[in-house]
């Protein structure tokens, strides 16, 4: 299925007269069980579940407008941008599948409230702004499943940035995808904090698309990945429920190091960790040792994520004095 059909297979009846504009804020997300690997790459369908933890006023705001002109204009962070970008094209490339004709052109304001030294993506809360900010602009009424899957189809993580709060994306089985939504998880953790230590803003060597298909081409650890993610699931919702954090730390950090694993054994390998990095790495392992309950996650890119717990904020600023706090659920109703 493309993802053309797939589009006009959910917006089929909900063709209405589109409104002057769609606003939308969507928070980041960062994934404490990863989705790492896709078993179709057109519809952006995983060949595992995830589960997240969305960054609450940490997002992307996003307004669309539909002008008359010969191309999409586009404006990022109060800036215009030209469509040869490498965003622009992307973002373009998106809506393309969303046009009721050939001539139809957006204007596009989107504003990441992200700092750009936090070191974090914006893929899945820019997705999920778009997606937000088209069913407002253009009257669809779609409701959040829907939308999960509008917004996975631009970026996977997309799907989970619909909402705020635990996560999960659940893999689905259907050719057609139109099970693979994400969903919130009923579940808050107001003492929990997330720390990004920010390493490096060099853009990635190698995107992380590309780096999930080398994995799966290459990589004999990655036959591994399934049951790895399908015994942290279990482990992390546990420890949601139990609001055990020691079990949510020592998961997600295994999790992330086992899809980093995955990705060191590919051929040629993709190593995003920089010396800074790894240094980071042993600087969470013995401040552990001596007692303190902290853990890291990472993505595709050099940047640590902290876990911990709000009691302990003083100590990680304290060894980390440049890293951002975020406290997740104290912004999210
Ligand atoms: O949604 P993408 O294509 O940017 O992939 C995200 C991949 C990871 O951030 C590494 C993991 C995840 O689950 O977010």
């Amino acid at each position: 299925m493309t993802k053309q059909e797939c589009i006009e297979q959910i917006l089929g009846g909900h063709r209405r007269t589109p409104n002057e504009r769609g606003e939308a804020f969507a928070s980041a997300n960062i994934a404490l069980c990863k989705y790492w690997g896709k078993r179709n790459e057109e519809l952006n369908l995983p060949v595992t579940s995830s589960l997240s933890i969305s960054l609450g006023p940490l997002g992307t705001q996003t307004t669309l407008s539909q002008i008359d002109a010969s191309s999409d204009e586009i404006m990022l962070n109060g800036k215009s941008i030209p469509s040869s970008d490498v965003f622009a094209k992307r973002l373009t490339a998106f809506l393309d599948v969303f046009r009721r004709s050939s001539h139809q052109r957006f204007y596009i304001d989107t504003t990441n409230t992200i700092p750009t030294a936090a070191g974090l993506a914006s893929s899945a809360s820019g997705f999920a702004a778009l997606v937000l900010a088209l069913d407002r602009l253009m009257n669809w009424g779609l409701d959040q499943r829907h939308l999960s899957i509008l917004a996975r189809i631009g970026s996977g993580s997309a799907s989970r940035s619909i909402y705020n709060g635990f996560v999960q994306w659940d893999r689905g089985s259907r050719n057609d995808g139109m099970d693979s939504v994400a969903e919130r998880l009923d579940a808050t953790w107001p003492t929990l904090r997330i720390a990004t230590v920010f390493v490096s803003v060099t853009a990635k060597s190698i995107d992380s698309r590309s780096a999930m298909r080398r994995t799966c081409k290459t990589s004999r650890l990655y036959e591994s990945w399934p049951s790895k993610v399908a015994e942290d699931l279990v482990k992390i919702n546990e420890a949601i429920r139990n609001q055990d954090f020691n079990q949510l730390g020592q998961t997600s950090e295994s999790n992330a190091l086992s899809m980093h694993a995955t990705m060191i054994s590919t051929s040629p390998p993709i190593l995003y960790w920089l010396p800074k990095s790894v240094e980071h790495m042993h600087q969470v392992w013995a401040l552990r040792a001596e007692g303190l309950p902290l853990f890291f996650t990472m993505d595709a890119g050099p940047n640590l994520k902290l876990l911990f717990e709000a009691q302990n904020e003083d100590a990680v600023r304290a060894a980390f004095p440049s890293s951002n706090v975020i406290a997740p659920f104290l912004s999210t109703s």
